[in-house]
């Protein structure tokens, strides 16, 4: 059975960048909702007792393509979503430390370059999807964006370091059509602390 994170932070912790409103339609209906489905259908597959990365990074084997798709969309919508919402502080780390710190320092040149690659995979995709920090299996960096739930294990991408979420969901409430305006708040309770951990983890 799928849970959703229990939030680290209250759901207005997170203002004025994200506010209380959005976090509780955001977590708690959105979230909420793809994390349910996603369990009926994992059920429905017969894929109970596998974790959500081996299930997304293997939907070829999943015969039904109607089920495939949904467990696509809900696993994503499930994965993405507990990532997102885990990787936010009130207190936020500013900036990466240890190895990570110098990995992108090697890889982009900066901290703020790779924001600014960051910004732009948001920026530029087109409708609903997500942006993302990727770690390859041998550690090297990649900026990456994906259409709809897809994530970095369905697409084989690699192991999702930050996911940025640019549905219209996250952000429409406080910053109507302004998505850039959204990215700097995002960036702003982005706890690098917590990305830098995901790292050493890999
Ligand atoms: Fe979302």
């Amino acid at each position: 059975m799928f849970e959703q994170i229990t939030l680290p932070y209250s759901v207005d912790a997170l203002e004025p960048n994200i506010d209380a409103l959005t976090i509780e339609t955001h977590y708690g209906k959105h979230h909420k909702t793809y994390t349910a489905t996603f369990n009926a259908k994992v059920e429905e597959a017969g894929l109970t007792g596998k974790t959500a990365e081996e299930i997304l990074s293997n939907l070829d084997s999943i015969a039904d393509p109607a089920l495939r798709t949904a467990i696509k969309n809900n696993g994503g919508g499930y994965y993405n979503h507990n990532l997102y919402f885990e990787l936010f502080s009130a207190t936020p780390a500013a900036a990466p430390t240890g190895e990570l710190a110098a990995k992108i320092d090697a890889t982009f040149g900066s901290l703020d370059a790779l924001k600014e690659k960051l910004t732009a995979a948001a920026t530029g995709r087109f409708g609903s999807g997500w942006a993302w920090l990727v770690a390859k299996p041998d550690k090297s960096l990649e900026v990456v964006s994906t259409a709809n739930q897809d994530n970095p294990y369905s697409e084989h991408m690699g192991t999702p370091l930050i996911a940025l979420d640019v549905w219209e969901h996250a952000y429409y409430l406080k910053y109507k059509n302004l998505r850039g305006d959204y990215i700097k708040a995002f960036f702003n309770v982005l706890d690098w602390a917590k990305v830098s951990a995901k790292y050493d983890a890999i």
